[in-house]
């Protein structure tokens, strides 16, 4: 199975039923999502590791099962939110010789999760959990992220499924793909 194929698989079980859901797979299908890296210079700057990526933070929010069904979080929402995290970087790199660099024509410039959730929603319906997980999901890295602001211990108090993704993300960036995986040979 591709990492193509487990994605749409995993996010038809979990979204299949939305309204939009096949626009969006549609539209995503159109874009470079599942051969695009994930960086251009950091952990998984090669071809196919955004989608890898995706799932490498799905498989580790996988492990936080247990605390997702004890705080009540929708279980489908513990599966769209990573799959969808990074979404924004869709057409977001552009091949430069055997690298990529930033496309400088990117369209709807707004902050990284802000980006996802508005092109999702272009499609599909994402949940308030959803959104807020997806917008705070850099944690402190988000340039909103003020010291002396409450606002992101705010959210992570409140929605403990951006909590959940944040650490997700942060454990496939930095233990997962911190030596470079290749989606090229699979
Ligand atoms: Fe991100
Ligand atoms: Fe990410």
């Amino acid at each position: 199975m591709t990492d193509k194929e487990r994605f749409i698989g995993l996010l038809m079980m979990a979204a299949g039923n939305r309204q939009g859901f096949s626009d969006f797979v549609e539209w995503l299908e159109d874009t470079d999502f599942f051969e695009a890296p994930a960086s251009s210079k950091y952990h998984g700057s090669s071809e196919g590791m955004l989608c890898r990526h995706s799932l490498n933070v799905h498989y580790r929010m996988q492990s936080r099962q247990a605390e997702c069904n004890a705080r009540g979080i929708r279980p489908e929402s513990c599966i769209v939110a990573p799959l969808l995290h990074d979404i924004c970087k869709v057409n977001f790199y552009v091949k430069d010789g055997e690298k990529y660099k930033y496309n400088d024509k990117l369209w709807l410039p707004v902050g990284h999760g802000e980006r996802s959730i508005m092109l999702v929603q272009q499609h599909m319906t994402l949940t308030e959990e959803e959104m807020v997980a997806i917008r705070w999901h850099m944690g402190a890295f988000d340039d909103a992220a003020k010291g002396g602001s409450r606002t992101l211990s705010e959210v992570f108090r409140r929605y403990p499924l951006a909590l959940m993704l944040h650490l997700s993300d942060m454990e496939a960036a930095y233990l997962d793909e911190a030596e470079e995986q290749t989606c090229k040979k699979e």
